[in-house]
């Protein structure tokens, strides 16, 4: 298995994979919007692929804001149901943070399972001084600081766009 780069030619293979691992359509509706959207980083649209060249895994992080800070939120990430638990969202989420590192991002922020996230070093985010969107998601709402993380990088957070839509 390799991580690379999201190419043109492959959305409608990440689209059908989003649309097996999540049975609601919002993710797929989401991410077809965050394609389209300005906050799309090229960088940060990252696949899994067999050696056989199926996409086994996707994750895709965009633009968004602590305060007035530019910083990325994580989402959707998804593996192929038959592929979950062999490693394959740990490479993914490995290669996004080093790669959100590489560009200076900050902080990654993200809505997600607290059994899961932590491990990557995922904090609740008002932790570090980041400010969920919505109170009420509470711890679920997690922050990463990155190598460019400083006492500045605080208030709250905004997504791109596309995510008010959700
Ligand atoms: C969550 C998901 C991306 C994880 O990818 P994966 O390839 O299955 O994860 P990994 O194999 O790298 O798992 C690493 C560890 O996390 C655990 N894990 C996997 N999915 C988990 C989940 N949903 N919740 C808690 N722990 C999970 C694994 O058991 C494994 O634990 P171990 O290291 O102690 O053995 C994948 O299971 C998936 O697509 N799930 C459905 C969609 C989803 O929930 N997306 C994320 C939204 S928050």
């Amino acid at each position: 298995m390799i991580i690379r780069r999201e190419q043109a030619a492959d959305r409608p293979e990440i689209l059908a994979l989003i649309e097996a691992v999540f049975p609601e359509p919002v993710e797929a509706r989401l991410l077809r919007e965050l394609f389209a959207s300005r906050e799309y980083i090229p960088e940060l649209s990252l696949v899994a692929e067999s050696e056989g060249g199926e996409i086994l895994g996707y994750v895709i992080s965009t633009r968004g804001w602590v305060g007035e800070t530019p910083a990325v939120g994580l989402g959707p990430l998804g593996v192929l149901p038959a592929y979950q638990k062999q490693g394959v969202g740990s490479a993914l989420m490995h290669a996004s943070i080093d790669a959100a590192n590489g560009l200076g991002v900050p902080a990654i922020a993200l809505l997600g399972s607290a059994d899961y996230y932590p491990r990557f070093g995922f904090v609740p985010a008002d932790s570090v001084g980041i400010i969920s969107p919505d109170p009420s998601w509470g711890s679920l709402f997690m922050a990463l600081p990155l190598e460019g993380f400083h006492s500045g990088v605080r208030g709250h957070f905004k997504y791109s766009e596309p995510f008010n839509n959700v």
